[in-house]
């Protein structure tokens, strides 16, 4: 057994699947798993790196020689504002097979609005034969907020599909065939944008972000004659109220959830009746073990070789 400190893991999601991985991630140093009864009192003076999702608040008290903290996932709103959160690096998790299953879902609900899917669902349960002539994909324009890792990936795929795609970040990106506009252009790109996909990190600036006053302001005489809003970044930057009213008085004509302001969704939510909306329960681009601990052993070896850490949050933008 090496002296090297063990890695701290305090990852609240599936815990099964982390205790599996883990009998073989870190060999050369070890791992303390909060989740495990066995090791929840344990010493944490000595360790060096944490690897954590919505970690226990007295955290980092306990464990105050941190040298790098890892996200179990590619948002980090669950750490950045916790008390006494430490000046080292937070590295987020960023991997292809999460980025490749969010742009699988963005495309799935981008489709399932184009094509009236709720409308047939509802038909086929009513053993109904009701043909929809849907537009084309190019006649509809798919803005993407957040035009990061995800949503790059997302603005590719999309154009795959034949959609016409605009995007919208706090700075400009250059994209190939894809018209970008930045923060200060926001009314412009909503202005143009058939189906808007939120894709953004929860910060100060975009939270409660998605509410009455930016939907209304989406295209609703494009092609598919509504404006639907599609959101898989974080729940807190959207106002479910607004989106409920939205739905109810037109403004929206549907909508695709992954995220919510209180997850799990609350059963008496009025989300779950609303016509052509689609819920997911925080699932389009789940973190998988084995690749989010190779992700943390590969930074754990480069950092210790001396080369620079990879995916290191912003602290001062928060994402
Ligand atoms: N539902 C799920 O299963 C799931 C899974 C993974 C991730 N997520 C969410 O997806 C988010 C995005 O992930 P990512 O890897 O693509 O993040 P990222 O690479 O950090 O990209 C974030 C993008 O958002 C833009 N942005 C941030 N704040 C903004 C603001 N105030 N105004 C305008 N644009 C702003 C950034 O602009 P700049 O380019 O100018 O910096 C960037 O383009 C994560 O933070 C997480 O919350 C959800």
């Amino acid at each position: 057994m090496s002296a090297r400190p063990p890695v701290l893991v305090d990852i609240k999601f599936n815990p099964e699947g982390v205790a599996r991985v883990l009998k073989t991630a870190f060999a050369d140093r070890g791992s303390i798993n909060l989740a495990d009864p066995g090791h929840q009192a344990r010493d944490l003076r000595a360790v060096e790196y944490a690897l954590l999702w919505k970690p226990d608040a007295d955290l980092f008290a306990r464990a105050p020689n941190l040298k790098v903290i890892f996200s179990g996932g590619a948002g980090v709103d669950h750490i950045i504002g916790m008390a006494g959160l430490p000046e080292i690096p937070i590295v987020r998790f960023v991997d292809r097979s999460l980025t490749t299953r969010m742009s699988e879902w963005v495309v799935m609900q981008c489709l399932m609005h184009l094509r009236g899917q709720y409308a047939h669902d509802n038909h086929q349960r009513q053993r109904e034969w009701a043909k929809l002539i849907a537009p084309e994909a190019a006649e509809v324009t798919v803005g993407v907020m957040g035009l990061g890792i995800l949503g790059q990936d997302a603005v590719a795929k999309l154009r795959v599909m034949g959609f016409n795609v605009i995007g919208w970040s706090r700075s400009r990106k250059q994209i190939d065939g894809v018209e970008t506009f930045d923060a200060s252009e926001l009314d412009n790109f909503l202005a143009r944008t058939d189906i808007l996909v939120g894709l953004l990190p929860l910060t100060p600036e975009t939270s409660g972000f998605y509410d009455a006053g930016l939907l209304a302001k989406l295209r609703r005489n494009g092609a598919l004659g509504q404006a639907v809003f599609i959101n898989a970044g974080r729940g807190k930057s959207q106002v479910e109220a607004d989106i409920v009213s939205a739905i109810r008085n037109g403004t929206l004509g549907g909508a695709s959830l992954d995220v919510f302001e209180a997850e799990p969704l609350a059963s008496d939510s009025p989300l779950w009746d609303l016509q052509n909306v689609f819920l997911t329960p925080h699932d389009a681009a789940v973190s998988e073990e084995n690749a989010l601990f190779r992700h943390v052993e590969t930074q754990i070896a480069r950092f210790e070789r001396g080369e620079p850490l990879q995916f290191v949050v912003d602290r001062a933008a928060g994402y």
